[in-house]
């Protein structure tokens, strides 16, 4: 959601403050808007819509030029996606220009307070609220170094909700300041200039050496006096510095006419960086980034899996993996429901958090709950700086490199893969698995690339598939075991990128109502688990199928490799390779990406920012 650049340096402000835009347009935004400051004087601009019409505004009414400034692109919460209601907000004396990400929960309060002091409103968002009270308490605040960045702590102080702000006043011409609570702000450090950004992708044009900010805290960015960290009462802070170790490149499309296709063909290596350097030479884990003692690992009795969208269904397929490797119980909740209904939680629990951006709010109200109520918080997380690994206490990273589709692919597999090596650890060190049967899953783990390579190979046939469902009503997905978490992530898919509806079924139940939907050529996809499979699963998928096709259904078939029984009742047979039943969602998944992919090119939509949704939720 909401992209947030800010710049200060000799470089031209607008033009790196459009490039960051640009490469923040993947958070999904329905307006963008610039200010610049310059002599004294600030100038904005701002558009609903794409980019574009901001930078055809700009073409046609240029703004003077400045080292200073800052941008948004902004995802509607309050008030329609308008010109007006574009970031940035004035203040109604033409001295502060600010953005804002994430909801000032006491606005109302705020705005009322503001009207009665005589004040007009130009919007109808949050957002403004700050931009006059901001300018109020500078006039208030003595005058002297750092008076912004005072007068900034005393306006957070008063607001509720979530928030990164970003702000500029006249009086101060080389000065940026920008606060954050609860929502995403990093700052890059370049030879002589800074920029902020909601996540690094707004400046790895420019620099990789970054700057992480904790909660509640202000960073002030001066041209001379440089960056200085406080808390919101003051206290002085030191920002912890990293650097990023994804390149340009890496967030550019490279020859693919999407990010999503370019992202699908990357997910080989992605799950290869996630599994490098975490596997011993004998077949062990060695996950010494996991901060938590052996001795907590041995006294958890529980597990919380907690995610949203498609991170939740790496922690549902992560489950049947856990529990069977360490005999613990897991649950999978969605993040949004989890605090809400006070789960049984203490020191004993482990609760991972899975989130490839490490920013969705739902997912980190979740956290802050596990550890209020003493549970250890392990998150798997793509994204290096963000806040949810910072607050957990163990964090594994997923290697996947920038995810710039709004549909999380390469995200996902690395996300299972990371899972299990969380799962098979706990087994290892707990002592439940024999050294030589955690190197057998290690060995099953090290062959994943090759085979996701394999299913990538043959991929033109699911295309084709794709542009013969594109006029479907619905299609439906229906997997057993693990396969019921690839059917919903399959659902899931369809829907956000081609506005399809679809639904993912554990294949058993269909016979308990939903099987009444199936009409003459409803299409539906079952993922058929391997015919070697435990428990026999494979037999009563292929009975499914049967009764789908025997009522009027297109029957969509994945399957291993060799698999001869599901031949008869296929329309269409989707190969993959065979995997052994646990690893099997890391290769079904991806023809369900692609077909997905395909159906939304040919409908005509964008793959990669589909309509309505946000890469990074920031809100809850
Ligand atoms: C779907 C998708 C979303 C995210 C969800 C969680 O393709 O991308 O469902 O998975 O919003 O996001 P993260 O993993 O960033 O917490």
């Amino acid at each position: 959601m909401c992209g947030i650049v800010g710049y200060v340096g000799p470089q031209g402000a607008l033009d790196v403050v459009l490039e960051g835009l640009r490469r923040l347009e993947y958070r999904g935004y329905d307006s963008a808007g610039v200010a610049l400051l310059s002599d004294g004087e600030l100038s904005t601009a701002k558009k609903a819509g794409k980019l574009a019409n901001l930078e055809k505004e700009l073409a046609e009414q240029p703004l003077p030029a400045a080292t200073i400034g800052i941008g948004h692109t902004r995802w509607a919460t309050h008030g329609g996606p308008s010109d007006r209601n574009a970031h940035p907000h004035v203040s109604a004396d033409g001295t502060v220009a600010v953005i804002h990400n994430g909801i000032i929960e006491n606005f109302a309060a705020l705005r009322a307070e503001c009207e009665a002091s005589g004040i007009e409103f130009s919007s109808e968002t949050d957002t403004e609220v700050v931009a006059h009270l901001l300018a109020a308490v500078y006039e208030a605040t003595p005058e002297g170094e750092g008076r912004l960045a005072e007068a900034m702590r005393g306006v957070c102080q008063r607001l509720e909700g979530a928030f990164t702000l970003v702000a500029t006043h006249v009086a101060e011409p080389d000065t940026l300041v920008a606060a954050r609570r609860s929502s995403p702000l990093v700052v890059g450090v370049g030879d002589g200039e800074y920029f902020l950004g909601s996540d690094v992708a707004a400046f790895i044009g420019h620099t990789r050496e970054a700057r992480e900010l904790g909660q509640d805290q202000v960073v002030e960015i001066d041209r001379t006096r440089g960056l200085t960290v406080t808390g919101f009462d003051g206290t002085p802070a030191e920002p912890k510095a990293y650097t990023v170790d994804w390149d340009a490149a890496a967030a550019e499309k490279g020859g693919y006419d999407w990010f999503m296709l370019k992202e699908i063909a990357e997910q080989p290596q992605a799950v290869a960086d996630t599994l490098l350097g975490r596997l011993g030479e004998n077949g062990e884990l060695l996950l010494d980034e996991v901060r938590l003692s052996d001795e907590e690992l041995r006294d958890i009795d529980k597990i919380f899996v907690v995610s949203c969208g498609t991170s939740y269904h790496a922690g549902l397929i992560a489950k049947y993996a856990i529990e069977h490797w360490t005999r613990i119980p897991v649950e999978v909740e969605v993040a949004s429901e989890f605090r809400y209904r006070d789960p049984v939680l203490d020191r004993s629990t482990l609760v991972i958090v899975i989130s490839q951006s490490g920013e969705t709010m739902d997912t980190l109200m979740a956290l802050r709950h596990a550890k209020e109520q003493k549970a250890r918080v392990l998150a798997i997380c793509n994204a290096n700086g963000s806040t949810i690994p910072r607050e957990s206490d163990a964090v594994l990273y997923t290697h996947a490199g920038p995810e710039i589709a709004v549909a999380s692919t390469k995200a996902f597999l690395s996300q299972i893969v990371a899972c299990y090596l969380v799962g098979l650890f706990l087994a290892q060190v707990r002592g439940i698995k024999y050294e030589d049967e955690i190197a057998a899953i290690v060995d099953d783990l090290r062959r994943l690339p090759e085979a996701v390579e394999k299913v990538l190979e043959q991929m033109e046939p699911v295309r084709a598939l794709g542009r013969s469902l594109a006029d479907a009503n619905t299609i439906l997905f229906l997997g057993r075991h693990v396969g019921f978490p690839v059917a919903l992530e399959g659902a899931l898919k369809l829907k956000e990128l081609a506005y399809i509806h679809a639904e993912g079924f554990a294949a058993g139940e269909l016979k308990h109502g939903p099987i009444a939907v199936i009409d003459q050529g409803t299409p539906v996809v079952v993922i058929v688990p391997s015919p070697r499979s435990r428990n026999s699963v494979h037999g009563k998928v292929v009975s499914n199928i049967q009764e789908v096709r025997a009522r009027g259904a297109r029957t969509i078939v994945i399957a291993e490799e060799g698999d001869e029984d599901v031949v008869p009742y296929a329309d269409h047979l989707i190969r993959v390779p065979r995997t052994p039943t646990l690893m099997a969602p890391v290769v079904t998944t991806v023809p369900l990406q692609v077909l997905s992919c395909e159906i939304a090119d040919t409908r005509g939509f964008d793959v990669d920012q589909p309509r309505n949704l946000a890469k990074s939720v920031t809100v809850e």
